[in-house]
Formats: C-alpha cells, structure tokens, sequence
C-alpha cells in the first residue's frame, strides 16, 4: 500500500477515505481534520485562550498537542475525579505531558468541591458512577474556564464518541438531547463558557495512531466503572457496521449534523438563570451540582 500524498509506504490505511499515507502525511491529515473542524464551527482563534479538558486519554492529549503546535493559546484542566489508581494514573499522564511542553495544567479535585471522590458519589447516590462524574465534570469544566476568564472549553471526544452517543439518543428517542449534540455549543449565557469538539472529524482508530506516532505516553485503561456501559456496547455495535461498510459511522454523524439536527431544534425552550447557592447557570433555584454536594455533605457528614 501507498501513501495517497507522497507514494512512500504506507504507515496505516483510511478505508473510509479510501486512502492510506505515510507517517508524516497521516499527522498532516489529521491536523488538517482538526483545523476544518476549528474553520467550519467557529470554534475559535488564535488570540483567544483556550481550556482544554484532558483526561489523560490519547484523545485530548492529541488534541492539545495539535493545538499546541498550531499555536493556540491553550490551558490544560484535569478533573481529579478520585477514581483509586485510575486517577493518579490518568493524572501523572497530564503532568508529564504539560512538564515536557511547558504548557500549563489546573488540576481540579471533585472531593474537595463536591465534598466525595466518584467512588462515594456514587454509594451516596445510588445511581450509576457516570451521572455524578459526568455532571461534576460539566460543571466544573465551565466554572474553571469562567473562573480564568477563559471563553471556551475543548474536549477530545472523537468521531466514535459522539456517533456512540447519537445511537444512544435515538434508540431512545431523547430529542431534548438531539439539538445539543454538536460540535459546537454557543455560550446561552455570560456565566456559559462555550464548549468544541475539534476531534468529531477523527475516529478512535485515528486519534491511537497520531498519539502513537507522535509518542505521546497516555493512559490506555479505561475507567473501572465504564465496565458494561450501555456507550460501549453502542461502539461495539457501530464498530461492526463499519467493518461492513466503512464510512457508516460518519455518515450516521455527519447526515445527523448536516440534515437532521435542525429538525430538532428549538424543542427546548428554557429560562436559564443563576444558582442561588454557587451563581453557575441553571433552569431551578438552586444548581444540580450544589444539591449533589448537599446530598454528599450530609450523608458523608
Ligand atoms: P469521556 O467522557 O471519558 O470519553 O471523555 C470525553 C472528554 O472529556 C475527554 O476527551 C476529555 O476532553 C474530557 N474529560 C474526560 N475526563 C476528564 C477528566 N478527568 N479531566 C478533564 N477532562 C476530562
Ligand atoms: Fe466518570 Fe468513569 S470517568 S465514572
Ligand atoms: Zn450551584
């Protein structure tokens, strides 16, 4: 096989594009991905400064080194979620990878602004670790950024992400969730950082083989608790639709973002207004996040 750029031998083969390239030409590929991504959704410029929220992961580690390299203006935000191992792993991965490029990190733990780690999040609850996370994570995520004046956050989810979460809403006919799935989220308000995804372009396949090639040391396990997560089981699904017929994934992300979106649009309407508590955005009188460290504090007391 080929290099479709320079004719060399090929380091790894795109089916979905019909293509396959060298090293070199693969990096400039995916970094072209990521600039269409940033050109096409408005994400942002280069005087702007940028959160991106790395998990210690090959994919928003990619994503920062491109966005490094390109010159953007970026900060690094790690959520210490307290997951055991998994945690001073994934954050000993950011660490190093932001010492080596002299970029900054703000490391942000959820025991000490939600009062418990995730593991006892998730007893105090009693629902699934991914809903107390996930909301902690949003939460903090815009607070950090409107705390450094910071405009915008970035995350590394990939083209394998959200097709996974869009199979998810469909099978169950979310449709508040449809018109949020994009790209792209505009801030609703002041107290609303926007939120991009410059990877959505870029497959899990992808971002492993730029992270590879441009060896950066990341953490490859998993959560302990995504374990039987009904998202993988969605990925498995996909995967295998893929291997049918590459391009599916894409053409469920992209037809969805392209044609069916809009459809969706403007189902929701809600008054957003602050918390009476911590002053983030929210549609009640007080936050999710403050009744979720409320809920904490007192069983945790
Ligand atoms: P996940 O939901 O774990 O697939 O992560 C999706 C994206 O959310 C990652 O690519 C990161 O940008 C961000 N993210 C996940 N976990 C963390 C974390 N602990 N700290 C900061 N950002 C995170
Ligand atoms: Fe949130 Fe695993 S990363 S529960
Ligand atoms: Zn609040």
């Amino acid at each position: 096989m080929k290099c479709r750029k320079c004719g060399s031998a090929a380091a790894i083969e795109l089916r979905r594009h019909n293509a396959a390239f060298c090293a070199p030409d693969f990096l400039e590929f995916f970094r072209n991905q990521v600039r269409e991504a940033i050109r096409k959704h408005r994400m942002f410029v280069k005087d702007e400064r940028v959160l991106v929220a790395v998990s210690g992961g090959k994919d928003s580690l990619a994503l920062w080194d491109v966005l490094i390299d390109d010159g953007y203006d970026t900060t690094g935000l790690y959520l210490d979620l307290g997951i055991f191992d998994y945690s001073k792993e994934s954050r000993a991965k950011c660490d190093a990878f932001a010492a080596a490029r002299g970029v900054s990190l703000i490391v942000s733990s959820v025991a000490e602004e939600v009062g418990a780690p995730v593991p006892v999040i998730k007893d105090v609850t009693r629902r699934p670790p991914c809903s107390g996370c996930g909301l902690s994570k949003r939460y903090l995520m815009n607070r950090v950024a409107l705390d450094q004046g910071i405009p915008v956050v970035a995350t590394g989810h990939n083209l394998d992400d959200e097709a996974a979460t869009l199979l998810g809403s469909v099978l169950h006919w979310r449709t508040e969730a449809l018109p949020r799935q994009s790209p792209a989220l505009a801030s609703t308000h002041p107290r609303l950082a926007r939120r991009v995804k410059p990877l959505y372009r870029l497959s899990e396949r992808e971002t492993a083989a730029y992270a590879f090639m441009r060896k950066i040391d990341y953490i490859v396990e998993e959560c302990p608790f995504a374990k039987g997560a009904t998202s993988i089981e969605h990925k498995k699904i996909l995967d295998r639709m893929e291997d049918a017929s590459p391009g599916a994934k894409h053409n469920f992300l992209f037809g969805f973002l392209d044609r069916a979106r809009v459809a969706f649009e403007n189902v929701e309407h809600v008054t957003l207004q602050e918390c009476a508590r911590c002053g983030q955005v929210t549609t009640s009188t007080v936050c999710a996040f403050c009744k979720l460290s409320d809920q904490v504090k007192r069983a945790t007391r």
